[in-house]
C-alpha cells in the first residue's frame, strides 16, 4: 500500500508546474497519440516544432489514414524512426477501417490496433477517457525506483511489475484526474526526480521517498550492464546516373535499420572486409568519413559517390531518387548526416 497522499501531491505540484505546451490545448484522441508516439524517443523540447508541422500537415485521423505511407514519413521527420511513421499509417488506417474513425476508450481495446502498445493506449485512455490506468516510461520507472528504493534493474520485466501495484493504487485515488497522474510523474522525472543527481528539495513527493531516506537517489536507477560495443564499418555508395537520381535501396536484412531506405551499404564487423562493387565509374570522388554510435556499435561510416555507366542494373528492390528529394527520403540520422557531410565537401 503506497502512502496515503503521493498522488494529491504530485497532482497539486502538477496544476502548479504543468507546463503549457500547445499539444495539451484542446486535446482529441488522435492529437494525444500522435504527440505521445512522438515525445517516447524525442525530448519536447526537440519534438515541439516537429509535432506541429505533423499536425499541418494531417490536421485529421481520416487524413493521415487517406495519406501515402511516404508522405507520413516525410511529415514525421524529426520525431524518430521511420518505422513510427509508418506504424502510425498503418494504425490510421485500421481505425478507419475497422472503428469508424473512433478510438476505443479502454486501453485494452486500445492496445489491439495495430502499432498501439501498452504506453501510448495508457496515455489516451487516461488522458481522452479518464481511465485509471498508470502510463510506465523511462521517467516514470527512474522516479518508482526512487519512491520504493528498487535495486532491480530498470530493463528487467520484474521491475515493471514489481512498480505496477503502487502506481495502480495511486491513480485510483478518489478525486485525482488519472490523465493529470500520468502527465505529472512522468514530468516529474523530467524536471526534478533526474538522472543522476536528482533535485530532491524541489519534490512534492519527498516524504514518500524510499530512497531519499535511504540516502540511495544518486545510485539509482540500477541499469543493467552495457553490453561491449563492436568496432564496424558501414560503407555504403552514393550512385549517381546520368539524369541527376542517386539509387536508394531497402533491404529487409539489413544489419541497421532493417527495412529503411538507405544508400546500397555493406556493414564489415570485426574480420570481414568486402571488396567494393566494381561499378563503372566515370568519376570517383574523396569518400567522406564520419564516427557514430548506433545501439551498442562503434560505427564508422563510410560514403563514396560513384557515376554508373551503361549496363549498370540495380537490385530489383532498389529505387531511383532525384537529387533534391534525397534528403527527404533519408529516415536515419546518420545517414542523413553523412550525406550532408559529402554535400559540403562537394560544394
Ligand atoms: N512525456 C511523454 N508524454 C508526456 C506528457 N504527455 N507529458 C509530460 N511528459 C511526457
Amino acid at each position: 500500500m503506497g502512502p496515503v497522499g503521493f498522488s494529491k501531491k504530485l497532482v497539486t505540484w502538477f496544476h502548479k508546474h504543468k507546463e503549457d505546451f500547445f499539444f495539451r490545448k484542446n486535446r482529441t484522441p488522435y492529437t494525444v497519440w500522435i504527440s505521445e508516439v512522438a515525445l517516447q524517443q524525442t525530448r519536447v523540447g526537440a519534438a515541439l516544432e516537429p509535432i506541429k508541422r505533423f499536425f499541418d500537415h494531417f490536421e485529421s485521423l481520416e487524413a493521415l489514414a487517406a495519406a501515402d505511407e511516404d508522405d507520413v514519413i516525410r511529415a514525421f521527420q524529426g520525431l524518430g524512426y521511420y518505422n513510427r511513421a509508418r506504424n502510425l499509417s498503418r494504425g490510421a488506417k485500421a481505425l478507419v477501417a475497422d472503428h469508424g474513425g473512433r478510438f476505443p476508450e479502454r486501453a485494452t481495446e486500445l492496445e489491439k490496433i495495430p502499432s498501439i502498445g501498452p504506453y501510448t493506449a495508457a496515455a489516451i485512455a487516461s488522458i481522452c477517457f479518464n481511465e485509471r490506468v498508470p502510463v510506465i516510461d523511462g521517467n516514470v520507472r527512474r522516479v518508482m525506483s526512487r519512491v520504493l528504493n528498487l535495486e532491480i534493474p530498470v530493463q528487467d520485466k520484474k521491475f515493471d511489475s514489481e512498480i505496477i501495484s503502487y502506481l495502480h493504487e495511486e491513480i485510483e485515488e478518489p478525486g485525482v484526474s488519472p490523465g493529470n497522474f500520468n502527465e505529472a510523474i512522468m514530468q516529474l522525472g523530467q524536471k526534478v526526480c533526474i538522472k543522476g543527481k536528482p533535485l530532491c528539495d524541489r519534490c512534492p513527493v519527498q516524504n514518500h521517498c524510499a530512497a531519499f531516506k535511504a540516502g540511495t537517489t544518486t545510485t539509482l536507477p540500477v541499469m543493467k550492464e552495457k553490453k561491449a560495443k563492436i568496432d564496424c564499418t558501414w560503407r555504403m555508395l552514393l550512385i549517381e546516373n546520368q539524369k541527376g537520381q542517386v539509387l536508394f535501396d531497402q533491404p529487409e536484412d539489413f544489419y541497421f535499420l532493417k527495412g529503411h531506405p538507405v544508400f546500397p551499404s555493406r556493414v564489415e564487423l570485426p574480420g570481414q572486409h568486402f571488396e567494393t562493387a566494381n561499378y563503372s565509374q566515370k568519376k570517383q570522388l574523396p569518400v567522406v568519413k564520419r564516427h557514430t554510435s548506433i545501439t551498442h556499435h562503434r560505427v564508422s561510416i563510410e560514403l563514396q559517390t560513384v557515376m554508373t555507366g551503361a549496363g549498370f542494373s540495380p537490385r530489383p528492390a532498389s529505387c531511383w531518387v532525384d537529387k533534391n528529394q534525397v534528403e527527404s527520403f533519408i529516415a536515419a540520422s546518420a545517414l542523413l548526416k553523412t550525406y550532408q557531410q559529402l554535400k559540403k565537401q562537394d560544394a
